[in-house]
């Protein structure tokens, strides 16, 4: 069965015909080609699809694009005009905490919704809003030193 959806991605409005199994992760991936947005288990588990749905760090590969439709999605190809790096992003290489690289998106979307609603986190509180973001490469100290320092950055 398919649905028309009409979604903005990164500000730009797109009407499309879906596959109504469609997920939003598929959209975004490969009707899209925002490919920024990685696909790691494509079940929930391990974050590397995070993107912001209306402003909520979602799992892509969880929604039906068909249940998408009239919302806002940021993925992090749109976080910062081209060229332009996110201060999570920034601390995120200046701090070691990228290695392979494969679940930094999902990181970073997790990360910047968490600063969007509270721009001075304690350390514990950048933990639980990176929990289901799973690493297999930096053992995560890094990654949690990057947002704490992007978060003194931006104070
Ligand atoms: S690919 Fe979506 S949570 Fe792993
Ligand atoms: S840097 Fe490789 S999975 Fe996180």
């Amino acid at each position: 069965m398919k649905s028309q959806i009409t979604l903005t991605v990164n500000g730009e409005r797109h009407t499309l015909e879906i596959d109504s199994r469609r997920t939003l992760l598929d959209l975004l991936r490969n009707d899209l080609e925002f490919a920024g947005t990685h696909r790691g288990c494509d079940s929930g588990e391990c974050g590397a699809c995070t993107v912001h749905m209306n402003g909520i760090p979602v799992p892509s590969c969880m929604l039906l694009a068909a249940d998408c439709d009239n919302t806002e999605i940021l993925t992090v190809e749109g976080l910062q005009p081209e060229g332009d790096l996110h201060p999570v992003q920034r601390e995120l290489i200046e701090k070691g905490g990228i290695q392979c690289g494969f679940c930094t998106p999902g990181v970073v979307m997790s990360a910047v919704a968490l600063l969007d609603e509270n721009p001075n986190p304690s350390e514990a509180e950048v933990r639980e809003a990176l929990a289901g973001n799973l690493c297999r490469c930096t053992g995560y100290a890094k990654i949690i030193e990057a947002v704490m320092s992007a978060v003194e950055d931006s104070g």
